[in-house]
């Protein structure tokens, strides 16, 4: 296929809901209730029966739910494309785009070599172990900051208040941009990746919102240099035989920071608290015992994993005894791989000081997570002020749970009580 050849084609019918799931393995649907709810027991289902499971639904994709399954497949490049991550087709009213510009859109998770590369050198010194070091203390005052807010109620939502607060903080700082956009950094990734998959039109208006936007702060910075990283990509110079830094490629960058960067890392943040707060004595055990957290944000990690990436195949490939055909898509299932039984003891036991935990929750192969060091950060901070300031605490049931489904999974409103918090 040439360069330019429109690889866009929508189909309204695609999106139409299809009903409730007879059978997961030859119809499975990421929007049902039941695989919102709680996909772990659905998993085990189809890795008994059919561990590459198929759905016609959306569009029609793949669903491998073994370990082995998932790491061949993120190797399988360049015949398993990262060019359409999200598994839902395009919706109408979406502009058709060509080859280049898809593997730009949100460099490097988009793109395949050569520019998956280029791009991902471009980003790696910012995300190195010491460099995020130096977003600890801002993590942590902003943590106290939002507790500062509604510990004297006794009373939060562990999800809106806290967990959805932290991230879009966290990278309006990074990437050097207003912070008083956190909150509308919310609402976009929310209309990119949440709400917007079940509503074409929101996910358009959001997608051009948060473009438009993008496009000004790169252009302002082309014209007016700042102490930031935006302006730091732009004018960056990589020894990249193939590197080719224009302001579209920066802005796909960027769009990659917000969307990658905030619902993933504020999903793994809810989740951990929706753990301690429905599990008492894993609560206690991390009160008491602090030195257990960098094992603890793993198994935080590895259970409640949210990340599930897609691919589209280029051509035929075989995995298991599946054939895959070219035009597929193929869900990366990181989740589902880290409950399988074949590769964890107990998989579905969460157990706060496993020993032995090769997670895939950051992903396998070219495209594992750049921004790991910075999501283990901003977990470590999140859980360790919260418990700090507030050792007793639980989910309540004043209003009910709402978990986030589809690609990236987390709990979205999670109401939380508390008897007894410190004050600064
Ligand atoms: C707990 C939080 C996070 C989780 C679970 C997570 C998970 C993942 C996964 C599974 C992938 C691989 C996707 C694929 O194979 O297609 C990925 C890629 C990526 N993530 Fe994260 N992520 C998290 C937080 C972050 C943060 C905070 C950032 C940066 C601000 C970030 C930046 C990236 C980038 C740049 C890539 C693309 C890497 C590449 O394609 O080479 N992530 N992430």
């Amino acid at each position: 296929m040439s360069e330019s050849a429109p690889v866009n084609p929508s189909n309204a019918e695609m999106w139409l809901p299809g009903g409730p799931v007879e059978d997961w393995t030859t119809d499975y649907d990421i929007r049902d209730d039941a695989y919102v709810e709680n996909p772990v027991p659905i998993w085990a289902e189809m890795r008994d029966k059919c561990p590459i499971a198929h759905t016609d639904r959306l569009g029609g994709s793949w669903n491998p739910t073994r370990f082995d399954d998932v790491r061949e497949m993120a190797g399988l490049v360049p015949e398993l494309s990262s060019r359409q991550v999200l598994v839902m087709p395009p919706p109408a009213g979406m502009p058709e785009m060509s080859r280049y510009e898809q593997q730009i859109a949100a460099a490097p998770i988009t793109a395949d070599p050569p520019i998956h590369s280029w791009t991902r050198r471009m980003l790696l010194p910012t995300f190195a172990p010491k460099a995020v070091l130096r977003y600890t203390e801002f993590t942590e005052e902003l943590c106290h900051s939002l507790i500062d807010g509604f510990i004297e109620k006794g009373e939060c939502d562990g999800a809106v208040d806290y967990s959805q607060q932290i991230p879009p903080r966290v990278i309006a700082h990074m990437i050097g941009v207003d912070p008083g956009m956190a909150d509308t950094f919310v609402e976009w990734v929310n209309g990119v990746l949440g709400e917007g998959l079940n509503d074409p039109e929101l996910r358009v208006r959001t997608r051009d919102e948060l473009l438009t936007y993008l496009n000004d702060e790169v252009n302002s910075r082309l014209e007016d240099p700042r102490e930031d990283l935006l302006t730091e990509l732009l004018h960056m110079e990589l020894d990249h035989p193939e590197a080719n830094i224009t302001p579209a490629v920066v802005v796909g960058i960027a769009n990659l920071l917000i969307v990658a960067g905030i619902d993933t890392t504020w999903s793994s943040i809810g989740s951990a608290l929706w753990h301690l707060g429905t599990n008492p004595a894993d609560l206690q055990r991390l009160v008491d015992e602090p030195e257990l957290m960098a094992v603890a944000v793993e198994e935080f990690l590895r259970f409640y994993s949210p990340v599930t990436m897609a691919r589209v195949a280029e051509q035929d490939v075989e995995v298991g005894d599946v054939c895959i055909h070219a035009g597929d898509k193929v869900l990366m299932n990181f989740p589902a791989a880290n409950h399988d039984p074949e590769h964890f003891e107990n998989p579905d036991e969460f157990i706060i000081d496993r020993a032995r935990n090769r997670h895939v929750a950051f992903g396998s192969g070219i495209h594992r997570c750049a921004g790991s060091n910075l999501a283990r950060l901003e977990m470590t901070a999140a859980i360790q002020v919260w418990i700090d300031r507030i050792p007793n605490f639980h989910v309540s049931d004043r209003e009910p749970m709402k978990w986030a489904g589809g690609q990236v999974r987390g709990p979205r409103i999670m109401p939380m009580t508390f008897t007894a918090g410190t004050k600064r």
